[in-house]
């Protein structure tokens, strides 16, 4: 195996986010409570998972953020954007998932991160509007405005580095269309405002040209095109996607892979969603629900094969539902009710009821992209980074490579490829006896 080839941490990272809602001021806030000390990074493996490295007989199982040379929470700055006048204090509050007196001690540091002026068009996000707002200009004018605030962002807060992760609304969906086809027809498409290039495009273009990693926390088109892919390889840039995997997507890639590793069928799959925050507001709305419903929808096609299991999965009927339900606010409960059946094909009905805490679980998912992308950038790695599917609903991956749900072959491909970022023979999980009997070349 190769040395570790990463350029060493140094200096302050910048995390930029797109939009200031409830998941980045979650995340921001977090942060800033765990390092003042009394609050813990549950969820978060970069923080809190062990890797193993080598035989199990050699007991080398270091902290993932002791054998990574990723960013320590005390290096982190933050900045963001919102159409929204708030800062992260304000937004916090207003989203409501930290209580009140929790989120105290972080105010001050919370009042210091003010929204930068949104890159925004209301055609993309139709039940949002508001103040701060870049007015005027191209859509190149306004991808030239969000560099220039990367630019000054990394000078204020003196950052040697930045990563940036999508945390703004769902936008409506979009296919690729001949705009995004190439970087010379995306550039002209910029200049010429080409409606089917939408903000959060604008924001990853602007990201790869100033260098900075780029992850879609959202279902929507972004930088899942090829001009945004072959903009990412040509700058050295590291890209990451789509739709953070939280809540019921979560469940569903742990128990699918169940089902078909012990040969259950599924005959159906009925999921519904109450929800009572901007998030869920706005995919009332059905061209951005229909973003998501397909980022929700593909998930057990890929983990379950029907044409290769016809007769466990084939007439499986899957539907998926989100409700906007104002008292609920961030307080989500989803409800799965599974059909499955067994030997001799007899039926037996699993009921899930999950009370969860959306922005909870994607607070983590926020800070170990940000440190991931950071190591992988200064690991030289470009492009798209398929090891990060662990963290998403959709995964971003090559053109002609098939996305990998299952979240437990996900994490073996995550962590394996920490260990060769760091140097370390990627592990097969054999027994040692089993692994004399195999002779694997790696790389
Ligand atoms: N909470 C979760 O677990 C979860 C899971 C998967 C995906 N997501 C996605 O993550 C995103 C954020 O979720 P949230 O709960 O924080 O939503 P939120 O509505 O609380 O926050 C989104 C913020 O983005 C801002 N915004 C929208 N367009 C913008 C633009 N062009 N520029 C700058 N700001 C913009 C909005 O004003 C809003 O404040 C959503 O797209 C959501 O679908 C969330």
């Amino acid at each position: 195996m190769p040395g570790p080839a990463v350029t060493p941490h140094d200096g302050k990272l910048l995390v930029l986010t797109p939009g200031m809602g409830a998941v980045s001021t979650t995340f921001m806030a977090g942060v800033e409570l765990i390092r003042r000390g009394g609050a813990k990074p549950i969820g978060s493996l970069s923080q809190m998972q062990t890797i193993r490295l080598g035989a199990r007989s050699e007991n080398r199982t270091p902290l993932i953020r002791d054998f990574c040379d990723i960013a320590p929470l005390a290096d982190l700055e933050f900045g963001g954007w919102d159409v929204h006048e708030a800062d992260a204090y304000d937004a916090a509050v207003h989203a409501g998932v930290i209580d009140a007196h929790e989120l105290a001690p972080a105010e001050d540091f919370l009042r210091t991160i003010q929204p930068m002026t949104a890159a925004f068009d209301q055609a993309y996000v139709k039940r949002l509007s508001g103040p701060n707002v870049k007015e005027g200009g191209t859509k190149k004018d306004l991808a030239e405005a969000l560099r220039q605030d990367i630019r000054d962002r990394m000078a204020e807060t003196g950052a040697s580095r930045a990563v940036m992760v999508w945390c703004g609304s769902t936008e409506v969906y979009l296919r690729p269309s001949a705009c995004h086809a190439s970087i010379e027809a995306f550039e002209q498409g910029l200049a010429d405002d080409d409606p089917a290039i939408a903000p959060s495009q604008l924001y990853a273009y602007a990201a790869i040209m100033e260098g900075v990693p780029y992850a879609n926390g959202a279902p929507n088109l972004s930088a899942d095109v090829p001009a945004l892919e072959q903009l990412a390889e040509q700058k050295g840039v590291p890209l990451a996607g789509k739709d953070f995997k939280t809540g019921q997507t979560l469940m569903k890639t742990m128990l699918a892979p169940g089902f078909k590793a012990r040969m259950l069928g599924v005959g159906g799959w009925f999921s519904t969603n109450i929800l009572g925050n901007r998030d869920g507001e706005i995919l009332d709305d059905a061209d951005s629900f229909k973003a998501k419903e397909v980022t929700k929808t593909g998930v057990l096609d890929a983990i379950l094969q029907p044409e290769t299991y016809p007769d466990l999965y084939e007439d499986l009927y899957h539907k998926v539902r989100i409700n906007y339900y104002p008292p609920r606010g961030d307080a989500k409960e989803g409800w799965d009710n599974i059909d499955i059946f067994g030997w001799l094909g007899y039926k037996m009905q699993i009921k899930v009821d999950f009370l969860c805490r959306d922005s909870i679980l994607a607070a983590p998912i926020v800070l170990d992209l940000a440190l991931f992308l950071d190591l992988a950038s200064r690991a030289g790695r470009s492009g798209v980074q398929e090891w990060l599917s662990f963290y998403f609903k959709s995964p971003h991956v090559e053109e002609g490579h098939v996305p990998e749900h299952d979240l437990f072959i996900q994490h073996v491909r995550l962590k394996n490829t920490l260990r060769v970022i760091m140097g370390e023979e990627p592990l097969t999980h054999l027994s040692e006896d089993d692994e004399e009997h195999v002779h694997v070349e790696v790389e």
